[in-house]
């Protein structure tokens, strides 16, 4: 697929940049990590490192990779490592490749899933992290026609950074999401109470918006590897252990008023499985979190995502749906769980006659709230 420009994810930009890549020569896709790294002057590790047993990162395939380059890498050439690794990773790269002849540079990447493509040709800053300061310099030159500034470290500092960049933003959203929870008792707009807040330079206005919790392939394994790092470092880190809390409390908030609101063994649409919109990643989707908890209250779900077609791999009793009305047919309760923009648009009076009761919970902020209740529905959002 990928040697015909076909790209098997949602990302956009991606495809015609493979395509191009392709066309002038400049990309060429190959089999085996020995094979592809022959006679080049860097190569970038690019693999998963998903969350182990114990919540530590895996490394099995960092070293694989690395098992692997390590008898075909040229003198003096440069192994990068973009993979989440945990603090000290580049010199397990090291220990695995023995090759002193051969610098291991951390340079880790800060792309967010669906806007991945512009996040690399714009992002805020390049971390390039190596005990040999030559060798990151050499790295560093690599993105010289990209307009960021460029944070030179030593490894471990590189690599702290991506945990730490990470942490900090999922601290920002569980934050929102326990101001959300006050707002709602005290009668305030979380929106406006962000708004107020995040012009304050010192806070900044990105990542305020509150919302079923946070998701995804990296905050989850990233947090909870941040947790094991911390304690092998000797410190308890009550401050992130608190975070995922908050964000567990969200899960479970969020299933209860949609439990509430669909009534004693209800059937919920739910709008979005996706852990965020513009991808079609799964992977620890706050919506999952949510069914789960609404299947273990008996609820019956109907569900609608434009990139899930026919079965929700998993979850058998998950009825998946081609369309928004679709997933409202006989429905006790609307539960939007994904900010993707098309929702926004649909007409709650093209809704109403399919659904049995009109109750919406729009964990996004998502939905028109006055369009929606002036079509006859009660509407909960989420901090308001
Ligand atoms: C994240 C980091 O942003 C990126 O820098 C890193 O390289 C990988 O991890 P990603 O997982 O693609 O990127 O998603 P992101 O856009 O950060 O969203 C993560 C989760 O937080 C999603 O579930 C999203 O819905 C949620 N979120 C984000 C909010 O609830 N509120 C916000 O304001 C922002």
């Amino acid at each position: 697929m990928l040697r015909a420009g076909e790209i098997p994810i949602v990302e956009d930009g991606l495809s015609e940049l493979v395509k191009n890549g392709l066309a002038s020569g400049n990309l060429e896709f190959v089999l085996g990590a020995a094979h592809a790294a022959k006679d080049c002057e860097f190569a970038f590790l690019c693999v998963p490192t998903p969350e182990g047993e114990d919540g530590q990162a895996d490394l099995r395939y960092v070293e694989q990779a690395a098992k692997e380059l390590a008898p075909v890498m040229p003198h003096e050439s440069v192994v990068i490592n973009k993979s989440t690794v945990p603090v000290g990773s580049t010199r397990v790269v090291e220990r695995v490749m023995k090759r002193p002849d051969v610098r291991v540079v951390s340079n880790p990447e800060f792309l967010r899933e669906g806007s991945a493509v512009h996040d690399f040709l714009h992002p805020d800053r390049v971390v390039v992290g190596a005990d040999d300061q030559t060798a990151a310099l050499r790295v560093a030159a690599l993105y010289e026609n990209i307009n960021a500034p460029v944070v030179v470290t030593d490894a471990s500092s590189a690599e702290t950074i991506k945990y730490a960049a990470n942490a900090f933003l999922a601290t920002k959203i569980s934050f929102v999401n326990a101001i959300a929870a006050i707002c709602e008792g005290v009668g305030a707009d979380v929106r406006d109470v962000m708004r107020g807040i995040g012009y304050d330079r010192r806070i900044g206005n990105e990542f305020l918006r509150p919302g079923p919790g946070w998701g995804g392939s990296c905050f989850p394994k990233d947090t909870l590897a941040l947790l094991k790092i911390a304690e092998r470092a000797d410190y308890r880190f009550d401050l992130l252990q608190g975070v995922v809390e908050v964000n567990l409390q969200q899960f479970d908030r969020m299933a209860s008023r949609i439990s509430q609101a669909a009534g004693e063994g209800g059937t919920v649409a739910v709008w979005g499985l996706t852990f965020k919109a513009l991808t079609d990643d799964l992977r620890d989707s706050p919506s999952l979190e949510i069914i789960d908890r609404l299947i273990a209250k008996g609820h019956s779900i109907r569900a609608y995502d434009p990139t899930v077609a026919k079965s929700l791999r998993g979850y058998p009793a998950v009825v998946v749906c081609d369309s928004e009305i679709a997933a409202c047919e006989k429905s006790d309760v609307l539960a939007i769980l994904t900010e993707w923009e098309n929702f926004r648009w649909v007409d709650p009076s093209d809704v109403i006659h399919h659904v049995a009761s009109r109750h919406v919970v729009d964990t996004r902020n998502l939905l028109d709230r006055s369009a929606w209740r002036t079509a006859g529905f009660t509407y909960q959002g989420v901090g308001r």
